[in-house]
């Protein structure tokens, strides 16, 4: 049984699929739960939802200065953050040929800068405290590249290299830093691809199904306790079988 009673999680997009799967988790641990949000309705109505009370703070996590504004609205709240969920991400998928630069940003700027942004406010505290665990949600195909995602798969394989590098400098102060690289999830943005090409994924999948988003939740939830204290660094597949290396 993991116990996180008395930490502070915070999951950044944790209003959407894989997210909320997040918080409910680490909410059932006992974790105190933030979650950042862009659509203040569509997080409230998350909110109300929930069978635990998630701290919901408005944040473009693209941007520097809203999550300075964030740590200070934490620190205001007397809430030192010891878990960072860097789970919110977007998809602008097009062939290289008609990617716009608008595209390659907006997915470097949510799905990567984010990592920084978000964990620069935090993990130092962290190791001043001696315990904190960084968890970057990325994806197969930042594994293994993907048609029609070049800005999204650079920005997913790029969250790994930030992970290793991480990982090295803040080892010896009880902070952990991995990677979760989850396959094709039952979620709005995989629901998204036109049906065809969904089809010719799934047939892809040895396990044959797409991933529940609770799949993932599981393994986020091991890797914040204490019994996850000696992986750091890693980068953890969730895929059924459709990526092995
Ligand atoms: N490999 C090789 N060629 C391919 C191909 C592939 N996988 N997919 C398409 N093509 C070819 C097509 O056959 C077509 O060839 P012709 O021009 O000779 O007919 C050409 O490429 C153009 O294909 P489309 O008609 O599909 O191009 P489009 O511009 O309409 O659509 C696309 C491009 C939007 C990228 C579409 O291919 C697509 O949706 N692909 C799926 C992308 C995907 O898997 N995204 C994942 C989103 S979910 C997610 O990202 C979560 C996660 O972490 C897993």
């Amino acid at each position: 049984m993991i116990d996180l009673t008395g930490k502070v999680a915070l999951v950044t997009g944790g209003t959407g699929g894989i997210g909320s799967a997040i918080c409910k988790r680490l909410a059932e641990a006992g974790a105190r739960i933030v979650t950042t949000y862009r659509n203040r309705d569509k997080a409230v109505a998350w909110a109300a939802e929930q069978e635990f009370e998630p701290l919901l703070i408005a944040c473009d996590v693209g941007s520097y200065e809203d999550c300075v504004r964030m740590r200070e609205e934490l620190e205001a709240k007397g809430l030192p953050v010891d878990i960072v969920v860097n789970n919110a991400g977007i998809t602008r998928d097009a062939t290289f040929k008609k990617i716009t630069p608008e595209h390659w940003r907006q997915v470097i700027s949510s799905d990567l800068d984010s990592v920084f942004n978000v964990s620069h406010q935090f993990v130092t505290q962290m190791t001043e405290r001696g315990w904190g665990r960084v968890i970057n949600i990325a994806s197969v195909n930042g594994q293994k590249g993907c048609f029609g995602q070049t800005n999204y798969c650079a920005a997913k394989a790029g969250m790994h290299g930030f992970t290793m590098a991480l990982a090295l400098e803040v080892a010896r102060k009880g902070v952990t830093v991995n990677t979760v690289s989850p396959g094709y999830i039952a979620t709005d943005m995989v629901m998204a691809v036109r049906e065809e090409v969904r089809e010719q994924i799934i047939a892809q999948i040895p396990v044959g199904r797409l991933g529940r988003p609770d799949e993932i939740a599981g393994l986020v939830t091991f890797l914040s306790s204490d019994d996850a204290g000696f992986i750091t660094g890693a980068n953890l597949a969730a895929n059924g079988g459709q990526h092995m290396h």
